[in-house]
């Protein structure tokens, strides 16, 4: 299809998700820091304050897993490779740069288990705590899968990464804004620590 093999797409579906997921945890960490008091947020145009961020945090977790498991589909169909379904779910045995692909299966797993546990049943069968600590595993989701995109050789040659190469930068861009959004969310959590111990003294 226009001259691109499954290898291709696969690539093409791993960025897409890298770059979904990653704005994904933006709007998350909005959540949890409640915008609407943010300055910044008051300040943007009113059609924008508009979109419903719950839902579209939502919605682009969804879009994302789709990607995901894409993703590794295109791969199995590129008969180029060597790659089986049991490569993809357990891929220690692997053709090439297996510890690399885990971290890739690790996230996607991780992914599932925060979409599953945030559907209504199961989040009404578990406490707000379990739910909120398995909703942060997405922190170590996020660092899996950027270092599974830096490091992974697109041609399945188990080449060093070129840092320079136009997809490498879409990761590096994404692990510099998931960087940022961490510590100003870091910042925002012993902000809220300290509040909160002075009401209680
Ligand atoms: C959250 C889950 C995942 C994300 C965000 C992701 C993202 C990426 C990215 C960005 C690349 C580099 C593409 C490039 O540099 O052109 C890549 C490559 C690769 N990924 Fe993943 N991946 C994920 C899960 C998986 C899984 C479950 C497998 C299992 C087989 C896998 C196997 C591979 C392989 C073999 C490559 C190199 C070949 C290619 O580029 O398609 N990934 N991935």
């Amino acid at each position: 299809m226009f001259g691109l093999s499954y290898l291709d797409i696969s690539a093409g579906l791993g960025l897409c998700a890298t770059a979904l997921l990653t704005f994904n945890f933006l709007l998350g960490m909005m959540l949890s820091t409640g915008y609407k008091r943010s300055t910044y947020w008051q300040k943007i145009p009113g059609g924008l304050k508009k979109i419903n961020i719950d839902d579209l945090h939502n919605q682009t977790a969804y879009v994302a897993l789709v990607f995901v498991m894409l993703h590794p589909l295109f791969l199995i169909l590129d008969h180029g490779n060597k790659f089986s379904v049991v490569d993809v779910f357990f891929p220690l045995h692997a053709p090439t740069q297996n510890y690399i692909v885990l971290l890739g299966s690790l996230s996607m797993y991780a992914l599932i288990i925060v979409i599953i546990t945030t559907q209504k049943v199961i989040k009404q069968k578990i406490s707000f705590r379990t739910w909120k600590n398995i909703h942060l595993l997405s922190y170590g989701t996020a660092l899996l899968f950027i270092f599974h995109g830096l490091l992974m050789d697109p041609l399945l040659k188990n080449r060093p990464t070129d840092w320079l190469d136009a997809e490498k930068f879409l990761s590096e861009a994404c692990l510099l804004v998931l960087l940022s959004a961490g510590i100003i969310r870091y910042k925002y959590y012993l902000k809220n620590k300290i509040a909160n111990k002075r009401t209680l003294q």
